[in-house]
């Protein structure tokens, strides 16, 4: 596997990504004074763009980029912001992006509201457009989203995640809607189902590889690079797959002591010795091989399509979303 990077990836689709930009910006304008404030900030706050991407490269590999793409692209990253922007308040983030959250800057109650605000505006877009094909998918997948985060939630309460339960949650939080920006992708160019469902699984695999990654790098992350806080996710006592794989696999007495470690709060001290504890018991390396085995199976499914410039992009973008530093 080489080693890409998401410049590199971005490279085929440059022209498409600064139209999307404008039509994004151009869609966040409001009247209030408060709401541009944040929006303004929220644009300061640079993303890795990776879901408006994967609409225009599954475009571009299921015949071309279309209006419809753009509106797509523009209503997928609108609906993702807001869900960082709750997510920041449900998990007491501080940072995001490598700058203090929402949350942080103007408290909870601006962040709930804004995050609806956003999600709102981006179903306009589908709404007044008549992309009732993009809502009847998008929807389904906001309501998965909730689902996934509150199942997640609930799962921390008790602390007994196992690896299904894992599986389900972030294929719910995190595949649904990289699956939908795939789906919706090909949806704005093309209307044979074989390759609107090829793109939608496509997406699926890589999904459930992104947030695997995702749950690595807040063991194995530098805040720094990351943008966010590591370890966060062991003080919020959520078991991802890390630590499901170690706790699975020590002494029942291990497992008990760092459960009712995780249990007690959130000393530095203690994450320090969660974090040796599932590297010492291979948790790391065994979702590392769980994420490359979704990302294998990502790229079979575009077997389908044609040998383009676009699809070798995919391609890259899924060894990209598995070594990713941030
Ligand atoms: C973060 O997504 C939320 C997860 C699903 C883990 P990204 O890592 O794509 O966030 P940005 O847009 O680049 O900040
Ligand atoms: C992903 O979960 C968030 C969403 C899918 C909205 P996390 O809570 O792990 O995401 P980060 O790590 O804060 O970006
Ligand atoms: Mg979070
Ligand atoms: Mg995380």
């Amino acid at each position: 596997m080489k080693n890409f990077s998401l410049s590199d990836i971005k490279k085929p689709i440059a022209h498409e990504l600064v139209q999307f930009e404008t039509v994004f910006k151009s869609n966040l304008k409001s009247k209030v004074t408060l709401v541009d404030l944040v929006t303004k900030y929220l644009l300061k706050q640079k993303g890795k763009k990776i879901r408006p991407v994967l609409v225009l490269l599954s475009a571009k590999v299921a015949g071309g980029v279309t209006e419809r793409t753009y509106r797509g692209a523009t209503l997928v990253e609108m609906l993702h912001t807001a869900t960082l922007v709750h997510d920041d308040v449900v998990d007491r983030a501080e940072k995001r992006r490598g700058l203090p959250s929402i949350n942080a800057v103007w408290k909870n109650k601006v962040a709930v509201l804004m995050g609806d605000y956003l999600l709102s505006r981006g179903l306009l877009i589908a709404v007044e457009n008549k992309d009732f094909d993009f809502l009847q998918t998008i929807t389904n997948t906001v309501k998965r989203m909730s689902e996934g985060e509150l199942l997640q939630i609930s799962k921390t309460r008790k602390l007994d995640n196992d690896e299904e339960t894992y599986y389900r949650i972030i294929s719910d939080k995190t595949a649904s809607l990289l699956s939908t920006c795939c789906e919706i992708g090909a949806m704005s160019t093309t209307d044979k189902t074989e390759e609107v469902s090829a793109m939608k699984e496509f997406g699926e695999n890589l999904g459930m590889a992104f947030q695997i990654r995702d749950d690595i790098l807040d063991y194995i992350g530098s805040s720094m690079i990351i943008g966010k806080t590591p370890g966060r996710d062991i003080k919020d006592k959520k078991l991802t797959l890390p630590l499901i794989y170690a706790l699975r696999n020590c002494d029942k007495s291990d497992a008990s002591a760092i459960l009712k470690l995780i249990k007690s709060g959130e000393k530095i001290k203690d994450v320090e010795i969660v974090v040796n504890f599932v590297k010492e018991h291979g948790g790391l390396d065994y979702a590392d091989r769980k994420a490359l085995e979704f990302a294998e199976k990502a790229k079979k499914t575009l077997d389908i399509f044609p040998l383009s410039e676009s699809k070798t992009a995919l391609e890259s973008l899924i060894d990209y979303i598995v070594t990713r530093k941030k």
